[in-house]
């Protein structure tokens, strides 16, 4: 690993987020597919709706720039629409408030923004299935008669459930996340430490039904992005918990991940994917496992493990800055070749927000300075 590279990379990102800033404004960019490369605009209620405030907060801690702090309060305030809103409210309030009113809370103990990431973590809790135990992902709107789905990427939004738990001394949010996080175990992790995106569950009875493909290729599958979100997600639990179980399995998908990439160290979008289907890289899986594995390397007691998951992670960072990088305005996006879905045939090989956000995310704990989940 060549640290001039990852410093060269950090520095040029965050002058880009700050060029972004005044060109994007106070938006909910998805993927750059624009004619010349702009990021589009998502409705706030969208899942990604927290991926450019988390953007603007990781510069604005480096940078102390007024008008990214500026614009990040506006997005927190415009992100209440749907807060209040409640009825198209799904799981995902983790990725959408963590990175805006919680990481507004940390840095400036700012009370409305605190409100705002409790109320999140009130209406996550109210997603829990008790016979299941596991948190409701999305709505009926989304897909018809999902009471029953569950989906590995949950396990990045209850951070929110442990934040809010220790904000308000009060274990039942670390208890439903606990208790989520423990069916993951149960029925999503497979012996050879990978993950399918989706497993459905009787909401009476709470019974394992199937696995779903989603955004993976199959059932059987081992979508990239979701080994991602198990990766940092468990170690996130581990964190929180201290619960070694939680630990073990991050480690294991981490290495289950790491030994199948291809030799640039950027997934297909699909461990399965086979012929042309592996034209369709995922960087974005790349930039959160990377994100994931420093994480673990910061948690471990074992040094060897320490040194392997940092080498791992600085490597995939290494090559993301070398070879899909953008640092010019050729696109608004930092990291190219991400992709949203696969078998929807929706967004391939684009920049895609939570890509860049999970990059500088990264490479802000590489310099020392902790993540926003
Ligand atoms: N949370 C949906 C995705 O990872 O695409």
């Amino acid at each position: 690993m060549d640290p001039t590279v990852l410093e060269r990379a950090y520095t040029a990102s965050l002058k880009k987020i700050r060029r972004n800033c005044d060109s994007i404004g106070v938006a909910f960019p998805h993927v750059a597919n624009g004619p010349h490369g702009e990021y589009d605009r998502e409705k706030p209620s969208f899942w990604t709706g927290g991926f450019w405030g988390g953007l603007l907060w990781l510069a604005y801690r480096e940078t102390h720039d007024p008008k990214l702090l500026e614009t990040a309060c506006e997005l927190e305030t415009a992100l209440d629409v749907p807060l209040d809103e409640y009825l198209h409210i799904h799981h995902d309030v983790g990725f959408m408030w963590m990175p805006t009113a919680v990481a507004h809370y940390r840095k400036t103990g700012c009370q409305a923004a605190r409100a705002r990431g409790l109320k999140a973590a009130s209406h996550l809790m109210g997603r829990f299935n008790l016979n299941g135990r596991f948190l409701r992902a999305w709505n009926d709107e989304v897909y018809a008669d999902s009471q029953g789905w569950a989906i590995i990427d949950c396990m990045m939004n209850i951070s929110l459930l442990y934040w809010a738990s220790r904000e308000l001394h009060d274990p039942r949010f670390r208890q439903i996340a606990m208790a989520h996080a423990d069916t993951v175990l149960e029925s999503f992790l497979r012996p050879d430490g990978t993950v399918p995106h989706i497993v459905r569950f009787d909401p009476e009875t709470g019974r394992k039904i199937e696995n779903l493909g989603g955004q993976g290729k199959g059932p059987d599958s081992v979508w990239s992005r979701g080994q991602a979100w198990a990766i940092y997600g468990m170690a996130i639990s581990y964190r929180e918990t201290g619960c070694t179980r939680y630990l073990d399995a991050a480690r294991k998908v981490a290495h289950t991940f790491w030994s199948a990439l291809p030799d640039d160290k950027i997934p297909y979008w699909d461990f399965c994917a086979e012929g042309e289907e592996r034209e369709a890289r995922d960087s974005s899986a790349a930039s959160c496992a990377a994100s994931g594995m420093l994480e673990i390397a910061a948690l471990t007691r074992d040094p060897e493990e320490k040194t392997f998951f940092t080498n791992c992670a600085l490597e995939i960072l290494q090559s993301l800055s070398e070879h899909y990088a953008c640092f010019d305005d050729s696109t608004q996006g930092i990291i190219r070749a991400g992709t949203v879905s696969y078998p929807a045939r929706r967004h391939i090989n684009v920049p895609i927000i939570y890509g860049d956000f999970f990059f500088v995310e990264a490479l802000g704990k590489w310099k020392g300075l902790p993540g926003l989940f």
